[in-house]
C-alpha cells in the first residue's frame, strides 16, 4: 500500500480496539518465566558448547603475540579462536570495530579471542589463561579537551575533529550584537551505557552451510544482513530470531560480538555456541553514547522572542563513526530569523559511540532547554511563556513547510495548569521545607516521527482466528500488543482473537525497533496486509467491498451477515502488503513529536542531595495506539531522564582510556526508590499525515527534555546552575545558599 496522501477515515478510527488500554498481551508468559529470551532459547539445537570472549587489555596499539596454549590444554576446552583461525571474514570497517581484532586492536576490551568449552565456567576459566604481548600506542580519551579555549570555527577541520554539520540561515552574530539580551553558555553531558536489563546474548548453529542465530536484536533484518555480508552468503541463508528482547534502547540495533562470535565459533566446531556478554563485558566492548561539548548562543527582544539562535557541539568517536547530533532539533523548535547550527566530531580511541535512545535529542535537549531556562531567567519571563512565544507552526528554515501537528503550545499551557505550576516562585531559593529546598521546572520534549517501509502477512485460520507474522521485534514496548490490536480492529475481532508471530527473518520484513518509528509503522503494515485480506474475504464471500463492515467476529454487508470463519471454511486465507511512504508526503510536511515536561524537585539544604518529588509529562504523538503501553514508554524514557541528568557517566581512565565504571554498581542508573510519583497525558491529536494508523512515534519522546526539566527545577530551588552533566551534588554543595 503506498500512503502518498493524507489518511482518510478508516476502519482505525472506530477505536473499538486500538486506542484502549490493553495490557500486555505476553505478559504472563514473562511473569511466569516462560517466554524465552535468546541465551536460554528451548527449541535452539541442544547440547550447545559456551563460548567466553577474551578481550583486550589495552586501548589502542598492537598485538605482539596472542598465547593460547595454557587455554587449549584446561578442561572442558574445545576450541580457542583468534582472528587467525576464525577464516575469511568481511567486516563492515569504518566505525565500526572489529567484532574480532586481528593485530590492530581499536579499543580497549575489543574482543581479540573467543574461548568455548563444554561449560560456561570451563570457557570462563579458560579465558583467563590466554596470554597476550602487545605494544600499547598513546591515544586520545578527552573530548573536554576539544572544546577548551575559543570554540571551533564553524566548519572547520583539523587531523583530530571532523565537521559533520553546518548550516547558518540569516546572520546569527549581527543578530546578537542587536538583541536586547545575549546569553552564550557551555554545557557538557557524559557518555552513557544504555544499561539495558537482558545482556546482549546469542545462541548460533550452522546447517548446510547457513547460520541461524537466537539472538537479542532489535533490528532482525539488519542483523541478517550484517551477518550475510560477514560471512559471505547470501541474506535469505542467513536466519535470525528474536522472539523476546530485554531491553535494547539502541544497544541492539547493530549486531555486536556476541552474534558474530558465537556464530564464527559455531561454524568453526561444528557444534551450536552460546555466547553471552557479561555486564562488565558490556560498557567497553559494546557501543554507548557519547559524551557532548555544546555551545548556545542566544539573542532576544525584550518581549522574549528570539532573534538568533546559535547551537554547536562536540562529540567523540572512533574515526568513521558517527557523531551524536546534539543540534538536529534545534534546526527545528523555535522561530527565529537567524540561526546557526554545527557538529563536529572528534577522534576518541574510546569505544565505538553509537546510538542510545533518541540519538542527539536526548543530550541536546538538555543544553537547549537549559539555556532557554537561563534565558527566561534574564529576561523575567516565565518559562512556559518565553517557549510559547517563540512556538513555530513551520519549520523555522523552511516558512512554506508545516509540520505535520505541533500542539507544542497546548502541551505547555494544559501542563501548567495540571502541575500547577503558578504556584511556581520565580525567584530560586524561596520554598524551603525543613531541610529541603524546593523547586520547579519545565521544559519543552522534541523528537521526530519517521516514517519507514513495514511488512507484514495475516492468516485467517479456518476457525476464524487471525495470525500476523512481521520479523518486527518486541524489546518490551508492546510491539506484540499493538499489532494484535490493529489486525483485531480491522477484521473486527478481539484482541484474543489474534496470534501475533514475530521477530524472525523468515516474516515479512517490518520495520524493526529504533528511532520511535517501530510502533507506528509496524503496525501500519499490518493495516496494509489486513486491508488486503479484507478485500479478499469479501470476493471470497461474494460481498461487495465498499459496504462490507467486520465487526463482533461478523462480516455483513447489508441485511446478509455471516461469521468471518465461514471465508476460510475451505482452508486458510493469507494476505501479505507493505506500507510503503511516498518522500513527498515527508516532504511537504515535517513530522515529529512534543511534549512538556515538569517537575518538582527537592534539594537537601545542607548536603545537596537531589529528590525529585513529582513529574509530569504531556505529550502530543498523533493518535496513541495503546494508552498502557504508551504510558510505559515515557514513564520509563522519564525515568532514564532522570538517570542521565542526575546519576548517569561513564567515566573515562584518562590515562589507559576505558570506562571505569562498567557494572551497574559504579554506573549508576535510577531504581525505584528514585522515582516519585509520574503522571503523562496524551493530547488527542491523531496525525492523518503520519500513516494510516495516524500515530506517531512515543517511546523516546519521554526522554528528550526531561533532564532539563530536572535541572532547571534544581536551580529554581536552590540558584545554582550546574552546566556539565550529570547533576551531582558535588555539583551543588559549595554553592548551597547558606541560611
Ligand atoms: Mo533507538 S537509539 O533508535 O534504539
Amino acid at each position: 500500500m503506498k500512503f502518498d496522501t493524507a489518511a482518510g477515515q478508516n476502519p482505525i478510527d472506530a477505536q473499538t480496539v486500538v486506542g484502549q488500554p490493553h495490557p500486555r498481551i505476553e505478559g504472563p508468559l514473562k511473569v511466569t518465566g516462560t517466554a524465552h529470551y535468546s541465551y536460554e532459547r528451548q527449541d535452539a539445537p541442544s547440547a550447545p558448547a559456551y563460548g567466553y570472549l577474551v578481550t583486550a587489555g589495552f586501548a589502542k596499539g598492537r598485538i605482539l603475540e596472542i598465547d593460547t596454549r595454557a587455554a587449549r590444554a584446561a578442561p572442558g576446552v574445545i576450541a580457542v579462536i583468534t582472528r587467525d583461525e576464525a577464516g575469511a571474514l568481511q567486516f563492515p570497517g569504518g566505525g565500526t570495530p572489529d567484532y574480532l581484532a586481528g593485530d590492530r586492536v581499536q579499543h580497549y576490551q575489543q574482543a581479540i579471542a573467543l574461548v568455548i568449552a563444554e561449560t560456561f565456567e570451563q570457557a570462563r576459566e579458560a579465558a583467563f589463561l590466554v596470554k597476550t604481548r602487545y605494544e600499547a600506542e598513546p591515544g586520545r580519551y578527552d573530548l573536554a579537551a576539544f572544546a577548551e579555549g575559543d570554540w571551533p570555527k564553524l566548519g572547520a577541520e583539523t587531523n583530530e575533529m571532523v565537521s559533520k554539520h553546518a548550516e547558518e540561515i540569516g546572520d546569527v552574530e549581527a543578530a546578537l550584537a542587536g538583541a536586547d539580551l545575549r546569553l552564550e553558555q557551555r554545557y557538557s553531558t557524559s557518555h552513557e551505557t544504555h544499561a539495558m536489563m537482558e545482556p546482549h546474548a546469542t545462541i548460533a548453529a550452522w546447517q548446510d552451510g547457513k547460520p541461524t542465530l537466537w539472538t537479542s536484536s532489535q533490528m532482525v533484518n539488519w542483523a541478517q544482513r550484517a551477518l550475510a555480508k560477514i560471512f559471505d552468503l547470501e541474506p535469505r541463508d542467513v536466519r535470525v530470531v528474536a522472539s523476546y528482547v530485554g531491553g535494547g534502547f539502541g544497544a541492539k540495533l547493530a549486531v555486536q560480538s556476541d552474534a558474530v562470535l558465537a556464530a564464527i565459533g559455531a561454524r568453526q566446531i561444528g557444534r551450536p555456541v552460546k555466547l553471552t556478554l557479561t555486564r562488565a563485558t558490556i560498557m567497553n566492548n559494546t557501543t554507548h553514547r557519547s559524551a557532548t561539548q555544546q555551545r548556545i548562543r542566544l539573542g532576544a527582544r525584550r518581549d522574549g522572542r528570539l532573534v538568533a539562535i546559535g547551537h554547536e557541539a562536540i562529540s567523540g568517536n572512533l574515526p568513521g563513526g558517527r557523531e551524536e547530533d546534539a543540534v538536529s532539533q534545534t534546526r527545528l523548535l523555535y522561530a527565529t530569523d537567524n540561526l546557526l547550527t554545527s557538529m563536529h566530531m572528534a577522534h576518541l580511541d574510546l569505544p565505538k559511540a553509537s546510538d542510545m535512545r533518541a540519538p542527539g535529542e536526548a543530550p541536546g535537549m538538555m543544553a537547549l532547554e537549559v539555556a532557554m531556562d537561563e534565558l527566561a531567567d534574564a529576561l523575567q519571563m516565565d518559562p512556559v511563556e518565553l517557549r510559547i512565544v517563540n512556538d513555530s507552526q513551520t519549520v523555522p528554515a523552511e516558512p512554506e513547510r508545516p509540520f505535520s501537528g505541533r500542539h507544542l503550545v497546548e502541551c505547555l499551557r494544559l501542563g501548567a495548569e495540571r502541575f500547577g505550576w503558578s504556584a511556581r516562585d520565580p525567584q530560586p531559593g524561596q520554598r524551603i521545607e525543613g531541610d529541603w529546598l524546593i523547586g520547579m521546572g519545565v521544559a519543552a520534549g522534541y523528537r521526530n516521527n519517521i516514517q519507514r517501509q513495514s511488512a507484514a502477512r495475516v492468516h485467517l485460520e479456518p476457525d476464524g482466528r487471525i495470525t500476523v507474522e512481521c520479523d518486527m521485534t518486541d524489546i518490551g514496548t508492546g510491539s506484540y500488543t499493538v499489532i494484535a490490536q490493529t489486525a483485531a480492529e480491522m477484521l473486527g475481532l478481539r484482541v484474543e482473537d489474534v496470534t501475533v508471530r514475530l521477530a524472525d527473518s523468515d516474516f515479512p520484513v517490518s520495520v524493526g525497533s529504533g528511532g520511535q518509528w517501530g510502533g507506528n509503522n509496524a503496525t501500519a503494515g499490518v493495516y496494509a496486509a489486513c486491508v488486503v485480506l479484507r478485500r479478499m474475504i469479501c470476493d471470497r464471500l461474494d460481498l461487495p467491498e465498499p459496504d462490507t463492515r467486520f465487526a463482533e467476529g461478523q462480516v455483513s454487508s447489508g441485511a446478509t451477515s455471516m461469521p468471518l470463519s465461514q471465508a476460510a471454511a475451505a482452508g486458510r486465507m493469507t494476505a501479505e502488503d507493505k506500507i510503503d511512504y511516498d518522500k513527498d508526503l515527508s516532504e511537504r510536511y515535517q513530522q515529529a513529536t512534543f511534549a512538556a515536561h515538569f517537575v518538582e524537585a527537592a534539594v537537601n539544604r545542607w548536603t545537596g542531595e537531589v529528590r525529585l518529588r513529582r513529574m509530569l509529562a504531556v505529550c502530543d504523538a498523533g493518535r496513541i495506539l495503546n494508552p498502557v503501553t504508551a504510558r510505559s514508554q515515557v514513564i520509563g524514557a522519564m525515568t532514564m531522564g532522570i538517570g542521565s541528568a542526575l546519576m548517569e557517566e561513564l567515566a573515562v581512565d584518562p590515562g589507559a582510556g576505558f570506562f571505569v565504571n562498567h557494572d551497574l554498581a559504579g554506573y549508576e542508573v535510577p531504581v525505584h526508590a528514585d522515582v516519585p510519583q509520574q503522571e503523562v497525558i496524551f493530547l488527542d491529536h491523531p496525525d492523518d499525515k503520519s500513516s494510516p494508523m495516524k500515530a506517531k512515534g512515543i517511546g523516546e519522546l519521554g526522554l528528550c527534555g526531561v533532564g532539563a526539566a530536572i535541572a532547571n527545577a534544581v536551580y529554581n530551588a536552590t540558584g545554582i546552575r550546574v552546566r556539565d552533566y550529570p547533576l551531582t551534588l558535588d555539583k551543588l554543595i559549595d554553592h548551597l545558599p547558606r541560611p
